[in-house]
């Protein structure tokens, strides 16, 4: 596909009058160094078809970066001599790239890069079920709602992502919270192997005998040791599910406040049960409603964990039904369309937080009012201490939640809006809503430090919140698997270990 080369060389006089980008990353170059390694027909460039789709493919607009080109491989042997070839590339001039898989973070340069190379794992995206060792072979760009479909069919279930369209890798290596996490912990727990194409180009299995050490750390480690090509995940014997998502009147917040903490300390005795509960308020329907996902993966209704929940009373619409899960994560999907950001935020399971951040959410409300089209929709879901407990058994997660004998709630704080000319106030209003709650919460006693990376902004610092010990593994499982650092230095996107700002002092640190 040698047409692609002429933009290249258009784009390389363009950045040739671009002195200070240029001197950054050479685009033209590390694309042509790609296509005299034999890539031609897989690189797409700017302006073509294929390459605008999989701009258009991030769920964020936000993320929507440019790179030089793009490179979609769809074998493990093909992204290894990528890497090769990359690094190579880059004794002569600088070769950024960004790892892709599903697309789904929301801020611009996670899993795409202005002017580099993005890698776009968005082909290898298969799942295949082995009966024999009940595990399914999962592809790195592989969405959840087709891994969903393979296992329904299969007559097998996963802990998994609850919407459809996120991607596999993103959320496995940042952890993974899923319906099942009472019973089987995070996502990252239920891994049995890993494929892994490491920074020489070398492609490894990461599991408990093999490369132990790079197995617990890409549980939560994110893309600082190498590109996952292969996914593992243990399987077990599937039931239909009874959820549904509930539409509440925003009267009855409080009540939901408090069934939300009675059900978080329930949540380890009926380890079946999920619930997340959303504020939400979309300004083209101008009032804001409580739209909460319950989940029980039996084929029960309303099982007594959710009691407290089934007495609110005033609800105006119900999907509660028993189904399969490909159809449950097709509905918990959000709009498509705005510029999103999510924050993450962590604190104890005490319903004045929750009361706190339901005052905050009618603050943005007013604070916004009718300035653009946007969608809120801050999430709360129990994470009692009883989660961590299903990692140490499969080798060990490397997010440190076992450090917490608390019951806590994971926080999502979630917008979106349509006007770029509004980037900046949401931002800014964002950042300081989530300050804002984090401060009541230390207020009170009730703050915990984990910022959780699959829902983290570049404001925040997520690795660094793990522990001491955890971010020394990860240091030097980095130094062992990339000696030359070439996913500190070569892959700038995402949360980066070398950037960690660590604490002086772990227990300081520890009791933030
Ligand atoms: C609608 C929606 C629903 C969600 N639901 C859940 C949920 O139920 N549970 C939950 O825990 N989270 C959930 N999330 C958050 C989700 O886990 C993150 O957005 C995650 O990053 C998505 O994975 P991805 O593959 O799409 O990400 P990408 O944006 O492609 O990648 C994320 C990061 O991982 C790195 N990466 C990607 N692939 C690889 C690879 N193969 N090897 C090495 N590094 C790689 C990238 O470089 C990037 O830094 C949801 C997000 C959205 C938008
Ligand atoms: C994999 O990706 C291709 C290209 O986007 C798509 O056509 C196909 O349906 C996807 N397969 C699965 C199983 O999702
Ligand atoms: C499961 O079995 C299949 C088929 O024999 C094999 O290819 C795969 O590597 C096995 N997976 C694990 C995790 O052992
Ligand atoms: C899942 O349930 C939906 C809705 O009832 C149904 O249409 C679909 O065929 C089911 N899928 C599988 C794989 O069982
Ligand atoms: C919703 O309200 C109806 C009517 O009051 C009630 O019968 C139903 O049980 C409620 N559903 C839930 C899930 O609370
Ligand atoms: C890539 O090139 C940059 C710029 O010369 C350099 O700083 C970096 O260390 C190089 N990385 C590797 C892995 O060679």
């Amino acid at each position: 596909m040698k047409p692609g080369t002429l933009l290249a060389q258009a784009a390389l006089s363009a950045f040739a009058a671009q002195g200070a980008r240029a001197a950054e990353t050479e685009p033209s170059f590390c694309c042509d160094a790609l296509e005299s390694a034999g890539f031609g027909e897989i690189i797409h460039y700017p302006g073509g078809d294929a390459y605008e789709a999989r701009q258009q493919a991030y769920w964020s607009p936000l993320a929507r970066l440019q790179p030089g080109c793009i490179i979609q491989p769809g074998r493990a042997e093909e992204v290894s001599t990528i890497v090769k070839t990359l690094v190579l590339a880059n004794k002569t001039q600088p070769c950024q790239f960004a790892v892709r898989s599903g697309g789904h973070t929301t801020y611009g340069g996670a899993a795409n890069i202005d002017g580099g190379v993005t890698l776009d794992l968005g082909f290898m995206n298969s799942t295949t079920y082995f009966a024999n060792n009940q595990t399914a072979a999962i592809q790195p760009g592989a969405r959840w709602g087709s891994v969903f479909r393979t296992l329904d069919n299969a007559g097998v279930a996963s802990a998994g992502g609850r919407a459809a369209s996120v991607g596999v890798a993103g959320l496995v290596l940042g952890g993974g919270n899923s319906f099942y996490s009472a019973r089987k912990g995070l996502v990252c727990d239920n891994v049995a192997n890993f494929e892994v194409v490491l920074a020489n180009g070398e492609v490894v299995f990461a599991n408990r005998e093999t490369n132990a050490d790079l197995f617990q750390v890409l549980k939560g480690g994110s893309n600082n040791f190498g590109i996952v090509t292969r996914i593992d995940l243990q399987t077990f014997d599937r039931e239909n599910v009874w959820g549904g998502i509930v539409g509440y009147p925003i009267s009855t917040a409080g009540l939901h406040s408090k069934a939300l903490v009675n059900f978080g300390e329930k949540l380890a005795d009926d380890p079946y049960a999920s619930t997340i509960m959303i504020l939400l308020y979309h300004s083209a329907r101008g009032f804001p409603f409580i739209a909460n996902a319950y989940e029980y993966t039996k084929p029960v209704e309303r099982p007594p964990i959710f009691d407290e929940f089934m007495a609110i009373p005033g609800n105006f619409s119900s999907t509660m039904r028993i189904t399969n899960m490909t159809d449950i994560t097709e509905e918990l999907e959000q709009p498509v369309g705005f510029r999103w950001k999510f924050m993450a935020l962590t604190f104890q399971n005490d319903e004045r937080i929750i009361k706190k951040a339901t005052e905050l959410f009618h603050k943005m409300i007013e604070s916004i009012g009718d300035a653009d089209e946007w969608y809120f929709s801050p999430m709360f879901q129990p994470m009692p201490a009883s989660f961590a407990k299903h990692s140490a058994a499969n080798g060990g997660n490397i997010l440190g939640l076992d450090r917490f004998t608390e019951n806590n709630i994971l926080f999502l704080y979630d917008v979106g809006w349509m006007s770029e000319e509004n980037d900046e106030l949401f931002h800014k209003l964002s950042e300081q809503y989530v300050e804002d709650l984090d401060s009541y919460a230390k207020s009170i006693g009730k703050s915990n430090l984990f910022v959780y990376l699959d829902y983290a902004d570049p404001t925040q610092d997520p690795l660094s919140t793990y522990g001491h010990a955890n971010i020394q593994k990860m240091r030097a499982a980095a130094a062992k698997y990339d000696p030359d650092r070439v996913f500190q230095t070569m892959v700038p996107g995402g949360f980066k270990l070398s950037k960690v700002r660590v604490p002086e002092d772990e227990e300081q640190h520890d009791e933030l």
